[in-house]
């Protein structure tokens, strides 16, 4: 099965490929010829002194060594080359891929782990994919040439070769066993490796541990990790080493075998000088390609370790998919419908928000209010298609968002959440990623807008300032207003701001209040609030209690209602 997967990795270059077979083909067969010249030199030119065949003779040998270094040149490069595109195409695949994934899957998995799986498996691939398959080909070529050449010059001598075969096949199964496992343990604990890194030398990670006083913890479990690592190199490196060991000394014997046979009184004679020592070059020629061969098994089974971590990823499924038929989006108008959702996060035991009807008409503001873990953020983010419900729709105009391509629903829908993640480069930078052919006067519009601009000119580097990893360069409130600008930039018609102001103080709050203020106007807008004073002039305000809608309406219908608004708002 994998094997097969495997081979349709190549078939894209299977003509480079025929090529670089017929190379090594070609570079074992002129191999060939020199044991035939030196049985000729032996056996004819040096004891009839005849010094234009030795010429001869010298001269082809130097001929086949510059032949097959040249053939050998030839064919590492094209092998290489088919190589690295087989990986990048893997590495660009899976990437692709997972940058579809649904949250879920970022929930689930580590970030070091994908990292490992992407730069360690692949890069580890690299050896099976350029020397493994190559190594085969080259190897089973030299192994057959030299076998008929071995042949022609003494069956004899050939049959006693063979002797050596058995054990040295009994004992690379063994060993091909021992690495698979090694391979996938060691892959394992590469990934486990980076998260430990990503969970220690991140910004905020430093933080963390530096306040919970972890760092030396952290550091004893790196070198724990880093520590089986060694041992489990050692450990596969070794499993090659004895074997080889054990193999010269197999291989080692033939030659001694030979003489002792060749010199026995009843075959004295029987071969010429010549043959005997062109056999044994031969002999002691076809070790390394036979081990090399007998060894494939073992790579190919680490490399299927390799391999099977890879697929695993590019067989996961993709829930949030553009659709096969999309609607296409006129103008927008923007009117949202909520209607009958229900979704429990995975592995959640029961629903984050449960069967909730809403309506947000066009250009209006629905405030959505509730205890923590009611549910406010889950269905923001079905709102922006970050989850798709299990039961019940999200219309955009009467559209499902399921039927509207991915950027559609991206240009539609914006958020700002509590979070804000800003990439490691440039203010200019992160805005644009917004709006990639935004001008400078549209940034700056943008920023000044979201009322941060005065911030950024006011830095040495104004707009070309690095932002930091995760934006540590700049506050809480300072950040909320680059991710509003960002959000502006993009001019969604549908805006969620999930608790965008909850991590401020009042001072920038109301700062920040303003830029959304700004932002929401003439849009549709979900708004999630923690502190109430943000949403009494929203159109309408609905109460979420474990996922349910309680109460909807004006914030003076709900406080005449004396319920759990009025309740909240006391
Ligand atoms: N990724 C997740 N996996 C499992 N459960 C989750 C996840 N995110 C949120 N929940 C659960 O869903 C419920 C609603 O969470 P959330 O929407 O974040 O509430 P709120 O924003 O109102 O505080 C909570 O019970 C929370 O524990
Ligand atoms: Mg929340």
């Amino acid at each position: 099965m994998s094997l097969r997967r495997i081979a349709r990795l190549f078939r894209p270059h299977r003509g480079p490929l025929a090529v670089v077979v017929a190379v090594i083909a070609a570079s074992s067969i002129v191999a060939m010829a020199s044991p035939f010249l030196l049985r000729a030199v032996i056996d004819d030119a040096l004891p009839h002194r005849d010094l234009p065949l030795l010429a001869w003779l010298a001269g082809g040998m130097v001929a086949v060594a510059a032949v097959t270094a040249a053939l050998g040149v030839v064919q590492t490069w094209i092998s290489t080359g088919v190589g690295q595109r087989v990986m990048h195409r893997l590495r660009t695949d899976v990437f692709a891929h997972l940058q579809r994934q649904s949250l879920g899957f970022f929930t689930r998995t580590r970030t070091g782990e994908v990292q490992s799986r992407i730069t360690n498996d692949i890069g580890g691939m690299q050896t099976v994919v350029t020397s493994t398959a190559t190594s085969i080909a080259a190897n089973l070529t030299t192994v057959v040439a030299t076998a008929v050449a071995m042949v022609a010059l003494s069956w004899q001598l050939s049959l006693v070769t063979l002797v050596v075969l058995p054990p040295a096949i009994l004992i690379s199964r063994r060993v091909a066993r021992m690495r698979r496992e090694l391979t996938a343990a060691r892959q394992r604990e590469l990934a486990d490796l980076n998260v430990t890194i990503e969970e220690g030398l991140s910004v905020d990670a430093a933080a963390l541990h530096r306040t919970l006083g972890t760092g030396p913890a952290l550091v004893e479990r790196f070198t724990a990790s880093s520590a089986r690592l060694t041992d489990l190199e050692l450990r596969s490196q070794l499993a090659g080493r004895w074997r080889m060991a054990t193999m010269s000394v197999v291989f080692a014997a033939i030659p001694a075998l030979i003489y002792l046979g060749a010199g026995l009184p009843w075959t004295v004679g029987e071969l010429s000088i010549g043959t005997l020592v062109a056999f044994t070059s031969l002999q002691a020629g076809i070790f390394r390609p036979l081990s090399g061969l007998l060894d494939v098994g073992v790579q190919v089974a680490s490399s299927l370790a390799l391999f099977a971590r890879i697929f695993e990823y590019q067989d996961l499924t993709v829930d949030i998919a553009d659709p096969e038929h999309p609607v296409e989006l006129g103008d927008v108008r923007g009117e949202v419908r909520i209607e009958g959702v229900t979704f429990t996060h995975p592995g959640g035991d029961r629903p984050a928000v449960d069967d909730v009807d809403l309506t947000i008409p066009a250009g209006t503001t629905l405030a959505l209010v509730g205890e923590t873990g009611s549910g406010k953020t889950t269905l923001g983010a079905l709102v922006a298609r970050l989850h798709d419900p299990d039961a019940g729709r999200i219309t955009i105009d009467g559209v499902d968002l399921r039927d509207l391509r991915l950027a559609d629903l991206a240009r539609v829908v914006g958020v700002v959440s509590q979070e804000t993640y800003l990439l490691h480069t440039t203010v200019r930078e992160n805005l644009r990623a917004a709006k990639p052919d935004a001008t400078d006067a549209e940034v700056e519009a943008a920023a000044r807008a979201a009322r941060i601009h005065d911030v950024v000119a006011a830095l040495p580097e104004g707009y070309d300032t690095m932002v930091g990893a995760r934006g540590h360069r700049f506050s809480g409130g300072e950040k909320q207003r680059i991710a509003i600008a960002r959000t502006l930039l993009r001019d969604p018609r549908v805006l969620v701001l999930d608790e965008a102001t909850s991590a401020l103080d009042t001072e920038t709050e109301r700062a920040v209040q303003l830029a959304l203020d700004d932002l929401a106007r003439h849009r549709t807008t979900l708004t999630i609030a923690h502190r109430l004073s943000t949403v009494r002039h929203a159109d309408r305000i609905a109460v979420l209690d474990h996922g349910r809608v309680v109460e909807s309406g004006t914030h003076a219908e709900l406080v005449d209602r004396e319920g759990r608004y009025a309740a909240l708002a006391a």
